[in-house]
């Protein structure tokens, strides 16, 4: 009998022993041994809930209890969840986490833990919540090199994008909506500043290019600034714009990474993944493109992701081989003035002649969009490929009345 606690009885805490009540008798299969949920870890008392007697307020009752194997950490946060998981690893019990910040942050050294105590330390539902990527990228995709991956990470700000995109709602508005559908945090900076976003694609570039690659390192940006004028334009694009977490091997053993938003033709998979979906597409040297899409969010699909992981850590108790990476430096990380891409550029313009002359001097040619509501002293176009650096020089040399009103990255998936 594998004997599990649960750290957590929030959202993804109790969907997780829902889940794990529910299909209790299928799991017990799929594990090949009896499984009991033993201890629940909550700091608030729910003495009318069917699992009263599991509840304990002390982790140490749970860490000094050797029939406890598995500890499932759902607290979230740094705070208690760092030293929860380090003890529970150190004490030889295989942790399994929904804990996206922890792995972002930490994941190096506690994956290190596990391997030193041989047990596993498994975050399926960090990323994704109920799409399947983790498992998929270290051992089903295990034969390739991977070159690329990028995701729609974060569920909150696609929800946002598609009200934009779809109904023309203002983002104040829309995030009001996505507050009151209970997608955003109360405070929902981390959601909307691309900061949740970006810890997930820490976490995936980490363990597909074997580094550890920290949130510190990653240049983000949220979709506070991108308007409906922008939205507008996209149409004679045919594109859409989507918070991107992306992550690419570059020559000389560097990555380029970085989250913002970012234009998408509507050919590519990713253009068409709307409201609170994900979708993480990764680019193997063997398979080519792999597009995963599911709900990236929510009790039932993110307690799925754990449940998973809690039976894979009874079936396989010896630590993963594959399910790993190293400490890393900075200087892995290509610096992002080096990023290239194509940019969308909006910009007001005293005279639209000669700013289409200034335009064509900076930036080369470019392919000019059009929108309904577009004011006549208004341009936007589409640069070729360039570096960030390049970029940036040739926006602030726009000059002779013309002024930059914005600019997103194109993105080619
Ligand atoms: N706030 C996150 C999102 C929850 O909106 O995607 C899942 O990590």
């Amino acid at each position: 009998m594998a004997k599990i606690a649960v750290l957590g009885y929030g959202v993804v805490g109790s969907g997780t022993v829902e889940v794990f009540y529910k299909n209790k008798e299928n799991l017990e299969k799929k594990a090949g041994e009896p499984l009991d949920i033993k201890y629940i870890l909550d700091v608030r008392d729910f003495p009318d809930s069917p699992y009263a007697d599991k509840f304990v307020k002390d982790f140490d009752v749970i860490l000094n209890d050797p029939e406890v194997s598995v500890i499932t950490e759902v607290i979230g946060g740094l705070k208690f969840s760092y030293g929860y998981v380090k003890s529970a690893l150190e004490a030889g019990k295989s942790v399994v986490t929904s804990n996206k910040e922890l792995v972002a942050a930490k994941g190096a050294e506690l994956l290190a833990i596990a391997k030193e105590k041989n047990v596993n330390f498994f975050f399926e539902a960090s990323v994704g919540g109920g799409i399947p990527i983790i498992k998929p990228i270290h051992a089903c995709l295990e034969a390739n090199e991977i070159d690329e991956i990028a995701g729609i990470l974060n569920g909150t700000t696609n929800f946002i994008l598609t009200k934009m995109i779809r109904d023309g709602m203002g983002f104040e508005e829309a995030l009001r909506i996505a507050q009151e559908l209970g997608y955003a945090e109360h405070d929902p900076t981390a959601d909307v500043e691309g900061i949740d976003a970006c810890r997930k694609i820490c976490i995936l570039a980490s363990l597909a290019f074997g580094k550890h690659v920290y949130p510190d390192n990653v240049h983000t940006e949220g979709i506070t600034k991108v308007t409906l004028e922008d939205v507008e334009y996209m149409d004679s694009f045919d594109a859409k714009i989507k918070l991107i977490g992306c992550a690419r091997r570059e020559d000389g053993n560097e990555i380029s990474i970085g989250v913002f938003p970012a234009v998408i033709k509507d050919e590519s998979q990713l253009a068409g993944v709307n409201d609170v979906f994900n979708a993480i597409l990764v680019r193997g040297d063997a398979t080519g493109d792999v597009v995963f899409y599911g709900k990236g969010a929510g009790k039932l699909p993110t307690a799925s992701a754990v449940v998973s992981d809690i039976v894979s850590a009874v079936k396989h108790s010896d630590t993963s081989r594959s399910l790993t990476w190293t400490d890393s430096e900075q200087s892995f990380i290509r610096t992002f003035d080096r990023f290239t891409c194509a940019s969308y550029i909006r910009l007001s313009a005293d005279n639209v002649e000669v700013t289409k002359a200034v335009i064509k001097a900076l930036f080369g040619d470019v392919e000019y969009l059009s929108s309904k509501k577009q004011p006549d002293n208004e341009l936007a176009f589409v640069t070729g490929v360039m570096s960030e650096k390049d970029t940036l020089n040739a926006c602030e040399k726009v000059s002779d009345g013309a002024k930059i009103l914005g600019r997103i990255r194109v993105l080619d998936y």
